[in-house]
C-alpha cells in the first residue's frame, strides 16, 4: 500500500474527492491532504482532517508549523502526488513552477509521481494555454486522467468533468500497479487438496489447508500479478480481490485439465496443491453398501497423471514452474530426487511431520539445480510466498 499526498485545488469536484480519499484509505493506502484556499470554499478542511484523521496542510506559514519545514516533510514522505481535482490555474502553476501557497510549494518540492485528475469548464479545457501547460507537463511524466464528457456546473453537458470516483480509484490503482515487481504477468497457483471419488458419497482426500497456495496467490496480485487460483478442497476463506481469478476443481484430473489450460499462456505455475497420487479404478456409481459377515474392504487404486511432471516437462522457454515436496522424513534426499525428476526450476521442500496443516508457518528449504539448497528460518506461510517470488522476479526474466 502506498503514501498518498492528495492536492485538493478549487473546484466543484472537490466533493467527489472526498469519496476518493475514502475509499483510497478503504483499500489500505495512507493519505495527507493539501488543500488550496479556493479548495476550502467548496470543502472545508475540518472535514477533510475528520476523514483522514491527519491535520490538513494549507498554511504554510500557521503558528503550528513554525518550528518545521511542513512541505519539505510532506514532499519526502509522499510515494504517489495526486492532484484531485486539478484546475487550469494549479496545472498552469506546476507547468511553470509557481509556488505561491502551500500545495504549489509542496508539489514542487516533491519527487514522487504525480498523476492530475482535471476538472474544469470546457473552455479552459480546450484553451491553448492549458493545452501546452499540459502537453510540458507529459513531457515531464507527469500522468493526466482525460476528464469525462457530462454536464458542467455551467449548466450543459461538455468535456471537463470529474470522472466517477470508481474511475478514478482504478486508474490510480493501474498507475500503482505499472511499478510493481510482477506487473504485466500472469501466475497459476493451485490449493487445497482433491478429492478423488470412491462412490457418491465418499471420497479419498487429505489434510491440505490451502494457505500456502491462498498466500501464494494474494502476495502475487498484491506485487501487480494477474493470478488464477485453481484450487480444491480448502478449509481458509478464499480471497475475494478483482486481480485473483478462482477456479474451483474437484479431482486431480480436473485439475490437471484447468492447470494445462490456464498456464499455456501464464508466466509462472506455483503447484502449491495436495494432488492425489492414487484414484479409484472404478468409482461405483451407487453408495457402496457393507454386508452383515464383511470385515475389509479392497479398493483398487490407479496412478492419477503427476501434474507438475507433466507440465514442467512441456513448458515454453521462460516459463517457471515451482512444485513443493511435502515429506515426512530424509527431506533433504526425497526433495533433490524430486526435483531431478519432476522438472520443475525450484522445489519447496517442506516436512509436513510437524504440524504443518493448516499451520499460519511453516519452515522451508529451497531446491534449485545448480545451486546449492538454501535453508529459510520457520517464517508465515505469507512471508515464505512473498520471499519466493521476490525471489523469483529477480532471478529469473519472466517475459510476459
Ligand atoms: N503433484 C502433482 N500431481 C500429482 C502429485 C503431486 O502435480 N499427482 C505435485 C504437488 O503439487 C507438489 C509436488 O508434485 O508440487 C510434490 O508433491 P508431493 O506430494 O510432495 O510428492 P509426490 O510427487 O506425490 O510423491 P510422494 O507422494 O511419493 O512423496
Amino acid at each position: 500500500m502506498s503514501r498518498i499526498t492528495v492536492y485538493m485545488t478549487g473546484g466543484i469536484a472537490d466533493y467527489k474527492a472526498i469519496n476518493v480519499i475514502r475509499d483510497l484509505e478503504k483499500v489500505g493506502h495512507e493519505i495527507r491532504v493539501v488543500m488550496t484556499k479556493n479548495a476550502e470554499h467548496f470543502v472545508t478542511s475540518n472535514t477533510v482532517a475528520a476523514l483522514t484523521k491527519k491535520l490538513v496542510l494549507d498554511d504554510l506559514w500557521s503558528k503550528e508549523n513554525e518550528a518545521s519545514i511542513p512541505h519539505v516533510h510532506l514532499a519526502r514522505w509522499t510515494e504517489l502526488a495526486l492532484v484531485l481535482p486539478a484546475t487550469a490555474n494549479f496545472i498552469a502553476k506546476m507547468a511553470n513552477g509557481i509556488a505561491d501557497d502551500a500545495a504549489s510549494t509542496t508539489i514542487l518540492a516533491t519527487n514522487a509521481p504525480k498523476l492530475l485528475v482535471p476538472a474544469m469548464n470546457d473552455q479552459m479545457w480546450n484553451n491553448p494555454a492549458t493545452k501546452r501547460n499540459m502537453t510540458f507537463l507529459k513531457q515531464c511524466g507527469v500522468k493526466i486522467m482525460e476528464p469525462a464528457v457530462g454536464m458542467l456546473a455551467e449548466g450543459y453537458a461538455a468535456k471537463g468533468r470529474m470522472p466517477e470516483p470508481q474511475e478514478i480509484i482504478s486508474w490510480i490503482e493501474d498507475h500503482l500497479n505499472e511499478h510493481k515487481i510482477l506487473a504485466g504477468k500472469t501466475i497459476v497457483v493451485t490449493a487445497g487438496g482433491t478429492e478423488e471419488a470412491i462412490d457418491p458419497v465418499r471420497f479419498i482426500g487429505n489434510r491440505s489447508s490451502g494457505k500456502m497456495g491462498i498466500a501464494f496467490a494474494t502476495e502475487a496480485a498484491a506485487m501487480g500479478a494477474k493470478v488464477k487460483l485453481i484450487y480444491g478442497n480448502v478449509t481458509v476463506p478464499l480471497p475475494q480481490d478483482p486481480k485473483i481469478e478462482l477456479l474451483h476443481t474437484t479431482s486431480s484430473e480436473e485439475m490437471l485439465i484447468a492447470v494445462k489450460k490456464e498456464f499455456k499462456d501464464s508466466n509462472i505455475l506455483i503447484m502449491a496443491a495436495a494432488v492425489a497420487d492414487w484414484r479409484m479404478q472404478q468409482v461405483a456409481d451407487h453408495k457402496l453398501k457393507k454386508q452383515a459377515d464383511q470385515q475389509t474392504l479392497t479398493l483398487t487404486l490407479v496412478k492419477t497423471t503427476d501434474i507438475l511432471h507433466e507440465v514442467a516437462h512441456n513448458k515454453s522457454k521462460g516459463q517457471i514452474v515451482v512444485g513443493f515436496a511435502a515429506e515426512t522424513n530424509d527431506l533433504l534426499q526425497n526433495a533433490e530426487k524430486k526435483l531431478a525428476s519432476k522438472g520443475a526450476d525450484i522445489i519447496v521442500a517442506n516436512d509436513v511431520s510437524k504440524n504443518v496443516f493448516g499451520n499460519d508457518e511453516d519452515q522451508v528449504t529451497i531446491l534449485q539445480t545448480h545451486a546449492p539448497a538454501e535453508k529459510w528460518e520457520r517464517m508465515t506461510k505469507q512471508k515464505i510466498a512473498r520471499k519466493l517470488l521476490q525471489f523469483i522476479a529477480q532471478k529469473y526474466s519472466v517475459h510476459a
